[in-house]
């Protein structure tokens, strides 16, 4: 087997970068005003924090107006409720970005549900997840968002393949999956229960992974010639950060794969930033 293609998330996310802030400039000198993102954080979660800190910096960098709101961990579902619907309110703020996980007083359905739909950056909402669902997306879900424009970047066309999901979370497989059904691919969704998970993705030719144990997806699992995009984060005890897909191994038979990290990470951001601009930008559009 040939050296696979590297899938280098980090030089697509740049270069989606660029193009945002490209039009971000075009906007304000013409008068109108920067995209905002309001990004809530609950409690001192480190990772959350690390991630709302990349966010916010990735909006600056854009020129986007950024505001970040950082509650104590004790906060109230009343509380964030009352935020979210002063963000909802607010015409300098297109997108509302509230990071999970949440403290285990709020229910993280209701905060989700009552995000205005056209501010939901996140992709997570019902509206949003149903659009998705019917084949006419609005904002999508910003990693498998990200995991597609990846696959479209390297010319790699689902069509009629077959891809398989491992993980069915609501943040990454399950809309994932909506995502490959909906560039027509045969989609497989696997989870804790697949029996066979081995024998499913020996059919696959593009595996995403999405499940968030290190290095779970062993090489020879994998068809000759697949494509795989690893979607795990995980922090090993050295302080090394791995994915889902055993790197080295899975090299030897994979056609294409991306590094962790380097891989799908950046995506997420930069189609957070194309979410919150699609955001602005439809505010103006219906306004006419
Ligand atoms: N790159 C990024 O920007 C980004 C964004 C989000 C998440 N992540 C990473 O992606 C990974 C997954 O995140 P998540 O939020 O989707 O995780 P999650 O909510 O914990 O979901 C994990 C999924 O994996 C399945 N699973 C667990 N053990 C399995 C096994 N032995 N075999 C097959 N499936 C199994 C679970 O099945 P059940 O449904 O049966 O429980 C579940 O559907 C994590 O490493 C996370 O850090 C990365």
């Amino acid at each position: 087997m040939e050296t696979p293609q590297l899938i280098d998330g980090k030089a697509v996310a740049a270069e989606l970068r660029k193009e945002i802030a490209e039009k971000v400039k075009l906007r304000v000198e013409r008068g109108l005003p920067a995209p905002g993102l309001a990004v809530v954080l609950v409690g001192e979660d480190p990772a959350s924090q690390v991630y709302v800190g990349s966010k916010v910096k990735a909006c600056e960098e854009v020129g986007f107006l950024s505001r970040s709101y950082r509650m104590e961990k004790e906060t109230t579902q009343s509380d964030l409720l009352t935020l979210i619907d002063t963000l909802n309110a607010d015409p300098e703020i297109h997108g509302i970005l509230v990071q999970l996980p949440l403290p285990k007083q709020i229910d993280v359905q209701s905060v989700i549900e009552r995000i205005d739909p056209q501010k939901d950056v996140d992709g997570f909402h019902p509206y949003n997840l149903g659009r998705l669902a019917g084949k006419a997306p609005t904002l999508r879900p910003c990693t498998p968002y990200g995991c597609m424009r990846l696959l479209d970047a390297y010319g790699i066309d689902p069509m009629g393949k077959n891809a398989v999901v491992i993980g069915a979370s609501n943040i990454v497989g399950r809309p994932v999956a909506l995502e490959l059904l909906m560039a027509r691919a045969t989609v497989t969704v696997c989870h804790s229960k697949t029996r066979d998970l081995p024998g499913e993705l020996a059919r696959a030719d593009i595996v995403i992974a999405a499940v968030g144990i290190p290095n779970f997806v062993k090489g020879e699992w994998l068809k000759p010639g697949a494509v795989v995009i690893d979607v795990g984060i995980n922090r090993l005890d050295t302080g090394k950060l791995v994915g889902d897909v055993d790197f080295e191994a899975a090299k030897a038979k994979a056609s294409a794969i991306t590094p962790v990290p380097g891989g799908v990470g950046p995506m997420t951001i930069a189609c957070l930033l194309q979410n919150t601009l699609e955001a602005c930008e439809a505010v103006e559009a219906a306004q006419g």
